[in-house]
């Protein structure tokens, strides 16, 4: 990929995609960085597509972020810069870059572009930079910019562990792949039900949490328990199970941050809930999970799709309803020059 290098210029682009967590990440270790307190599950999303390219390019005098076809706001591109820095430092690369990132889905869509965003950056900038790292690696580059972002390097079903108490944010600490996307038959159904930007970010939100809420202690007691059933589950391929199990990590997960005053929630995310709930009565098995955000994806089986979605549009204040499935992890576009290889490569340590 840096053929280019004789030139002054290396540039790689790479292409990822959002993950919705089934069990839910939700609280740092305290030793400072991004090491998850609780294990996480998430199943990574087709059809929404985050595509990053990285230039690293000598006559740059400082880094350039341009997000959607704008130059993106000042917190935003130094959380790209620190990302950079590390990959400069691994790669005893001194140029500056030009980062240029398209999401295909809207930012108020509910679904955080932040993990397919980082996911993407993660591959591209160690490539141009000429870094041969393996899919683990490049997935704890990701971590450290968004623990999320790190399950959004794999396909289908990835898990990623808790750290050990004291563990630190410079040790590799990567997510891994648990099954493919085809393993379970699944659509996700992204109900959008603001169109405004959260709030409370979720780094801030997971803070208050665990510093304030009553029930922090319950839901770091909890959450390994209801993730390992989860994991279980799913390797069963029991979708009812998976669903409960991931609808009653989502409720813990927001129980204990309400508690905290930490609210995602507006009357919309509550009036979902109960359309679920009617479903089930009903014999449909349908079940809810909810990011740091009052949007409420939906897991159900392909063969409800329709009754479900015709379900979830008619919820008052649901303002429009996006359908995804399981799908790959990140991936290198190939450059017209070089033909790059693709992350399979490196992904074939892993799997
Ligand atoms: C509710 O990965 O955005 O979506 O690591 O602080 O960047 P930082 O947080 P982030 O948190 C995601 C929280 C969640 C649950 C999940 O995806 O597991």
């Amino acid at each position: 990929m840096t053929d280019a290098t004789a030139t002054g210029i290396g540039t790689a682009t790479a292409t990822a995609h959002p993950n919705v967590a089934l069990s839910k990440y939700w609280g740092k270790r305290s030793g400072g960085g991004k090491i998850p307190a609780v294990p996480s599950l998430s199943v990574t999303l087709a059809g929404l597509e985050t595509r990053t390219q990285v230039t690293f390019d000598a006559s740059l005098v400082e880094d350039r972020f341009v997000l959607d076809g704008r130059e993106a706001d000042p917190l935003a591109r130094a959380r790209v810069v620190e990302l950079l820095d590390r990959v400069r430092a691994g790669a005893g690369e001194e140029r500056r870059a030009e980062v240029r990132s398209e999401n295909d889905f809207p930012t108020a869509s509910g679904l955080a572009s932040s993990a397919s965003g980082f996911a993407a950056l993660a591959l591209a900038a160690t490539r141009a930079a000429g870094l041969d790292w393996d899919a683990p690696r490049v997935s704890d580059l990701a971590r450290r910019s968004s623990a999320s972002a790190a399950r959004s390097l794999f396909g289908g079903f990835v898990e990623l562990a808790a750290g050990e108490p004291g563990a630190r944010d410079e040790e590799l600490f990567a997510a891994r792949p648990v099954a493919a996307a085809d393993h379970l038959p699944l659509v996700i159904l992204v109900c959008v039900t603001t169109e405004g930007r959260k709030a409370v970010g979720s780094s801030e939100g997971m803070a208050r949490t665990l510093a304030v809420s009553p029930y922090a202690r319950a839901w770091l007691d909890e959450a390994p328990r209801i993730h390992a059933r989860l994991r279980d589950a799913l390797l069963a391929r029991d979708f009812g199970e998976v669903g409960e199990l991931a609808e009653a990590s989502a409720l813990a997960m927001h129980a204990s941050a309400i508690a905290a005053g930490v609210m995602y929630w507006n009357g919309a995310t509550l009036e979902a809930l109960g359309a679920l709930r009617a479903l089930r009565a009903g014999g449909t098995l349908a079940f809810a999970t909810i990011d740091a955000g009052p949007h409420v994806k939906v897991l159900a089986r392909p063969g409800d799709l329709a009754r479900v979605r015709s379900a979830m549009k008619s919820v008052p204040g649901v303002l429009r309803v996006l359908e995804a499935r399981p799908g790959e992890g990140a991936a290198l576009v190939a450059s017209r020059a070089s033909g790059a290889p693709s992350l399979a490569a490196a992904r074939g340590s892993v799997a």
